[in-house]
């Protein structure tokens, strides 16, 4: 059977989707090549959010183009993901020995389609359309492609954003949010946790507006009438009028024996409520750390990025969670050099990122994305003030960071062991319940998938090393 490589770029939605691919072929009897030279299927899983995202795969498969060329030319080369969803045939025209085009939707079909391709029944493929049901057939797992997947899953909630923030290409890619079933996601969850994972991330682009429109559960909904709340049978028992379906889900999926840890991405500042913030102290497996996108400090700015809520009532979230969980672990993603941002925007991103303490936060330079609203914005900010901007940034939350975690230092933790670390596999990688890596010599243990304590003895560039010996 012919062998497959799959490249993934972006997100943990996007690593989801290639496992869930993977796990597809596998079970119709691909298997999974070791390297790209390896393989007579290359993918390439896309991501659009930036410029430098899409730049980086086109780079990547005119060079697997030209080897094809010259030294392969049966390999079968695809795009599938965010990228292909809105590019499109687009990609066909310009990479013209490109053989498939696989949209956000039709993930599913990608066997289908790449035996067609091999059979030498169809030449290329381009599949971009809009398909109903669709968020609920990522479903298949490859629990043994990796020996640290085993112990952690991502499960895919729901598909696709309405929030339309107005830099941002994601609701075009992914298309009108869709979520799947309460009793689906538990029994995928449920299934996980009998195969050894111990803990499990609920994915989505936008999770706290998890089963709010849309999904599978909703085909029946009549013309003209508000649809009913969203609410998993095996919960109807419950008050649910002050819970979102989110938290239903939450207190569903905590319910699984067996499972340790909960974890989601990525939330929205606008929808978490306070049955979410609640919701931390009442579920224990619900772990201490929060990804909450503020994108920017400054409220002229939040209001021209449509991102629906203001500085101040991100800060009074904060100052929620962490009167809940004084040790929660925060981390957020800030876009700088926004269409219009001043100097004066930017210092109070600055001093946003100073008065939270983030424990880290992703960066990322203003990048114009084609059909969205910001990229005709006046005032485009110059790729040189970006960057300035950008490093400025990286100072206050790179020192923040370096605080945050030398505090750690002395301190014993609890982390759920995961595997053999990527950069040195003679020593083990777990994480604490605040989202941190911890790297540890496991002295000759199999501790993996365990729940250990470890002491901190040293702080890295966001790592911390442990040692479980201390303790004992
Ligand atoms: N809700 C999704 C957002 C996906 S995009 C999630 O958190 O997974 C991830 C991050 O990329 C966003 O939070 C934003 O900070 C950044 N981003 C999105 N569009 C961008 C753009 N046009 N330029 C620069 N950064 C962008
Ligand atoms: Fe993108 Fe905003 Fe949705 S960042 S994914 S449109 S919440």
């Amino acid at each position: 059977m012919p062998s497959v490589f799959i490249k993934t770029y972006g997100c943990q939605m996007n690593e989801r989707d290639s496992e869930a691919v993977a796990a597809q072929l596998v079970a119709k009897g691909y298997t999974l090549a070791p390297s790209e030279a390896a393989a007579d299927v290359i993918l390439l899983n896309t991501c659009s959010v930036r410029d430098f995202a899409e730049k980086k795969a086109i780079g990547k498969m005119q060079n697997l183009a030209a080897d094809a060329r010259k030294n392969r030319p049966d390999v079968v080369l695809g795009f599938m993901g965010c990228m292909a969803q809105s590019r499109g045939q687009e990609l066909i025209d310009r990479l013209p020995d490109v053989d498939l085009v696989l949209g956000t939707q039709k993930f599913h079909h990608a066997a289908d389609y790449l035996d067609e391709i091999l059979a030498g029944h169809r030449d290329k493929i381009v599949d971009v359309a809009v398909e109903q049901g669709s968020e609920a057939t990522i479903r298949e797992h490859l629990l043994n492609g990796n020996a640290q997947k085993s112990v952690t899953a991502y499960v895919s909630i729901m598909q696709g954003c309405n929030q339309r923030c107005t830099f941002c290409i994601v609701p075009d890619t992914r298309g009108e949010e869709r979520s799947r079933g309460i009793p689906d996601i538990v029994a995928e969850c449920r299934q996980l946790v009998s195969q050894g994972v111990k803990e499990i991330t609920l994915l989505g682009q936008i999770v706290t507006s998890y089963g709010k429109r849309g999904g599978s559960s909703r085909e029946t909904k009549v013309e003209g009438r508000e649809p009913e709340i969203f609410l998993p049978s095996t919960l109807d028992a419950r008050p649910s009028t002050t819970k979102t379906p989110f938290v239903q889900l939450l207190d569903a999926v905590h319910e699984i024996e067996g499972l340790e840890r909960i974890r989601f991405a990525a939330p929205h500042p606008k929808g978490y409520g306070d049955d979410l913030i609640e919701a931390y102290t009442r579920l224990p497996k619900l772990v201490e750390s929060a990804h909450l996108p503020v994108q920017s400090g400054s409220d002229r700015v939040l209001k021209l990025m449509h991102r629906g809520y203001t500085r101040e009532r991100f800060l009074g979230l904060i100052k929620k969670l962490r009167r809940a969980k004084p040790d929660i672990g925060i981390t957020t993603d800030i876009i700088v050099g926004f269409p219009g941002e001043t100097e004066d925007d930017f210092e109070q991103t600055l001093s946003l990122a100073r008065e939270v303490e983030f424990d880290n936060a992703y960066i990322f330079k203003y990048s114009q994305r084609r059909d969205t609203p910001a990229a005709d914005m006046p005032g485009q900010v110059p790729q040189k003030i970006r960057e300035q901007r950008n490093h400025r940034l990286l100072e206050t939350v790179n020192g923040i960071g370096r605080r945050k975690y030398d505090a750690f230092v002395g301190r014993r933790t609890q982390i759920l062991v995961e595997g053999p670390s990527r950069k040195n596999p003679a020593r083990m990688t777990g994480r604490t319940r605040c989202n941190k890596i911890v790297v540890f010599d496991p002295a000759g243990r199999e501790h993996r998938g365990q729940l250990l304590d470890v002491k901190i003895t040293r702080a890295g560039s966001f790592t911390l090393y442990g040692d479980p010996a201390i303790l004992e």
